[in-house]
């Protein structure tokens, strides 16, 4: 059985689907001092749980349906992290900070057999789960809501560490160059890009990268290009925090694509069947 927190229900849906499993119909309420409580309905063998942790209340969430789950029945529990919330904070950049990737990773690992993640920011986070933990790559799939005929595409990382990201999508797509901007990030708020050194005039660019959370990343990208045709943005995260979308469009950005790892209205595409080839 599938059940899904209440913030990944459209991806929960998609994997059963794919799988050929039932999904589970979990209730969702809040007590009237705030904390939460969910409901499972009788599981018997295997439970996934499917939960993007994209706020600390759908943390919370999470640990209850796994522990939920196991009151219901369940012998063995899978966790599906699509979007894995704090990854970002995969050190302590600065003295008295916590690994938080670590404190969460913790934390879902002690309710789990097994966990998933979908393109996790940092990858060595899955060491910290002390549990078997594989990432999901689900960046191929971001090829194909792009427009088929575009033109002498440029696909770019907006920093060195989306390179790969960037060449995944163009690899999938077709034709087409990849490159990427040199970052560097002032706070959470502000960072300095500079330019890559393709030629994109009167050309279409896609620029990828992992997660939009506040889209300065991806603005401050977009304004060195010189003279494109068309700027489409495909991300496999669309947190898009606050205003980042307005930011998007502001900075002339076509079309905004994302997967359903955050159920957002740019996910255009599902991490579902990229998630089922592991899990069958
Ligand atoms: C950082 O290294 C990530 O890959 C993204 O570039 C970053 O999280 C995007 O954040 P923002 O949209 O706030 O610039």
């Amino acid at each position: 059985m599938i059940v899904s927190g209440s913030a990944s229900q459209g991806l929960a849906a998609a994997l059963a689907a794919e799988l050929g499993e039932t999904l589970g119909a979990v209730e969702y309420e809040s007590f009237p001092d705030g904390e939460r409580i969910v409901r499972v309905p009788p599981v018997e063998g295997r439970a996934v749980v499917v939960a993007s942790t994209v706020s600390d209340a759908a943390h919370v969430e999470l640990l209850q349906l796994q522990d939920a789950v196991v009151e219901a029945g369940a012998d063995r529990v899978v966790t599906v992290v699509p979007y894995m919330g704090y990854a970002r904070q995969d050190e302590a950049f600065d003295p008295g900070e916590p690994v938080s990737a670590r404190a969460m990773a913790r934390a879902i690992a002690s309710g789990t057999d097994e966990v998933y993640t979908v393109n996790v920011h940092e990858p060595s986070v899955l060491e910290h789960f002390g549990v078997p933990a594989t990432d999901v790559d689900a960046t191929p799939h971001l090829a194909d809501p792009l427009p088929p005929d575009l033109y002498d595409p440029v696909f770019l990382g907006p920093d060195a560490s989306a390179i790969d990201l960037a060449e995944s999508v163009r690899d999938a797509y077709g034709p087409g160059a990849v490159d990427f901007f040199e970052k560097v990030r002032h706070s959470g708020t502000e960072v300095e890009v500079s330019p890559s050194e393709t030629d994109v005039a009167g050309r279409d660019v896609v620029v990828v990268d992992d997660i939009v959370a506040t889209g300065a990343t991806m603005s401050e990208a977009i304004a060195l290009l010189d003279d494109p045709r068309r700027v489409f943005v495909a991300c496999v995260h669309p947190l898009l925090a606050a205003n980042a979308r307005t930011r998007l469009a502001n900075a002339g950005v076509e079309a905004v694509l994302g997967t359903d790892t955050i159920e957002r209205a740019v996910s255009a595409v599902s991490a579902a069947p990229a998630l089922a080839r592991e899990l069958e």
